[in-house]
């Protein structure tokens, strides 16, 4: 075949290739949710990332943290599969990703008090008071973050909206399961890894507003 006939056949197979159905490619979590149990030996340092957008942080961490196992869940299943292939090809098999909304797998995934760490990067793109119900930090999240957390446990979250900031660490100083590490704010990331917003945010120079507070007895 020549090259002019190679070029025709790819664009018959490009204009007849299938929509990609990220739907069904995407990594779900598992039915009747996640066993931390049975997925992970006891010993295992597990930590959780919550939408995890373009899944930098996932893949920095585990290079930083490469005995611990992290879990991650992000609502578009576009990027849960791309971030699955990706940690694939690097052969990154302490990562698990899910496509899925955390407000339906983190109430199943079990037992309480197993994850040592959660990560919350970035959580704030919608504005709007209407848009109130699609944010991914709230009462909804502190619950199930202070049920899956073991004492000492640290919740971690970054933004650079300082406003924000400043009301996420007030929701967890009025919680009773968790207690600001300090005054709340860190000045830097402790975790040797940046999510893809961090990144951009460091590259633009832009203020970042990092909170770490531990699971307390309460
Ligand atoms: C502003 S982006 C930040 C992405 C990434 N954490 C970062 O810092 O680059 C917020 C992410 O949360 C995801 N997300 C929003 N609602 C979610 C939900 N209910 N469950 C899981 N992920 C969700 C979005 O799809 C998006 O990837």
């Amino acid at each position: 075949m020549d090259a002019v006939d190679r070029t025709r056949q790819d664009d018959e197979e490009r204009a007849t290739a299938l929509p990609v159905r990220y739907d069904e490619l995407a990594p779900a979590a598992p039915e009747g949710g996640l066993d931390l149990a049975e997925a992970y030996p006891q010993e295992a340092e597990i930590e959780l990332e919550i939408g995890f957008g373009r899944g930098l942080f996932l893949i920095e961490r585990a290079a930083a943290a490469p005995d611990h196992q992290l879990v991650g869940i992000e609502i578009k299943r576009k990027w849960a599969y791309r971030v699955e292939q990706r940690c694939k090809r690097l052969e990154l098999s302490q990562v698990r990703v899910f496509g899925g909304d955390m407000r339906t797998v983190l109430p199943e995934m079990r037992p309480a008090g197993r994850i040592a760490r959660v990560f919350l990067n970035f959580p704030d793109p919608w504005w709007k008071k209407r848009h109130a119900k699609r944010r991914l930090m709230g009462e909804d999240v502190l619950e199930q973050v202070a049920r899956l957390l073991r004492l000492g446990g640290e919740f971690f979250i970054q933004t650079d909206v300082e406003e924000r900031a400043a009301e996420y660490a007030r929701q967890l100083a009025d919680h009773p399961a968790f207690e600001l590490e300090g005054d709340g704010s860190l000045d830097h990331n402790p975790y040797g890894a940046r999510s893809n917003r961090e990144k951009r945010a460091i590259e633009d120079g832009l203020p970042i507003y990092r909170i770490l507070a531990r699971r307390a007895a309460g």
